[in-house]
């Protein structure tokens, strides 16, 4: 039993955002809650995981997921390995469902692995017996980003249920605007996507989410500003005139936040193209933006489902 819904995070693997019940979410954020502050103490390290081993399978560049990936399992005592796949035998022809089936015979007890394509980490995730959490698939999910996104407006704002929630930019490519979506609507919060119609599919309304292609009439009245980057390198053909005119219009200034309440908190998932969705000045305004919190986030979001997948396997010891 856990958190104000009596009931706990019970699955084997945290694939995505999608289908989670608010009483699984809420029990992942009410245990990161509890990590912060162990990773704000001198000693920071717990021996939950001891005996375990985590291995780190990032075929996609990562500063924040990977690092705080490491750092939570090490602070909860488990062996981590980072799996380079520059030095892999995926380097020289390996597939997805070999490298996995390698791995699992020397049974590791937790995967954590970021693909370039969606639907990678599941296909992965059937091919192993340990607990498998994705760091980010294609343009997919990324549930543990969406995850220390709530946790940092938890935190900051007291509550989910009830805000306005603008994520705007380059949602098309955004793995991160879609766990996002998933979370903010179960756990009661109002979305609305902003961004030019090349990279705002109006398919999306379909999730529940309102639609704006004016970035100032998107932002009116909204509690949460969340940028997007524009993901440049998923993109084929083009999609924005020019990163000049896309910040012209899209990017987040001094002036389109003055649309949202004064009290709007900014939100940027990293790395941000400074100057291109976002401006320098908004991004380091220490009064408004929560991009630091969120990496603080990460640490013990990550720390939360490591604990909670390898729950079942402690339990059985
Ligand atoms: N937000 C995020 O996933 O950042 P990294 O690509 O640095 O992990």
């Amino acid at each position: 039993m856990s958190g104000e819904y009596g009931l706990s995070f019970k699955r084997r693997h945290l694939l995505g955002i999608e289908g989670l019940q608010p009483f699984e979410i809420a029990d992942l954020l009410d245990r990161a809650d509890g990590y912060v502050e162990q990773s704000r103490r001198t000693d920071k390290k717990l021996s939950t995981l001891r005996g375990l081993t985590q291995v780190n399978l990032f075929f996609e560049n990562s500063t924040r997921t990977r690092t705080s990936f490491e750092l939570a399992g090490k602070r909860l005592g488990a062996d981590v390995v980072n799996m380079s796949v520059q030095g892999s035998s995926i380097k020289k022809g390996e597939t997805l469902i070999d490298t996995a089936m390698t791995l699992n015979a020397m049974h590791p007890d937790v995967l954590v692995v970021r693909h370039q394509d969606s639907g990678a980490v599941e296909l992965l995730a059937r091919h192993v017996r340990c607990a498998v959490i994705n760091a980010g698939d294609g343009s997919h999910e990324h549930p543990t980003q969406a995850l220390l996104d709530a946790l940092t407006i938890r935190r900051r704002k007291g509550r989910i249920e009830g805000l306005t929630v603008a994520i705007c930019g380059d949602v098309l490519h955004s793995r991160v605007a879609r766990s996002n979506l998933h979370l903010l609507l179960t756990m009661g919060a109002r979305v609305r996507l902003v961004g030019p119609p090349t990279l705002l599919p109006a398919s999306m309304r379909a999730f529940g989410a309102d639609l704006f292609f004016d970035m100032r009439k998107g932002l009116e009245g909204v509690d949460i500003v969340m940028m997007l980057r524009l993901q440049l390198e998923r993109m084929q053909g083009s999609y924005v005139p020019s990163t000049r005119e896309y910040f012209s219009l899209f990017g987040l200034t001094r002036d389109k936040l003055a649309h949202a309440k004064p009290d709007a908190l900014i939100m940027h998932p990293g790395p941000m193209n400074r100057g291109v969705e976002i401006d320098g000045v908004v991004a380091d305004d220490i009064d408004r933006s929560a991009i630091l919190d969120q990496v603080e986030m990460g640490v013990a979001v990550r720390m939360a489902c490591l604990d909670i997948l390898t729950e079942p396997l402690r339990e059985a010891a």
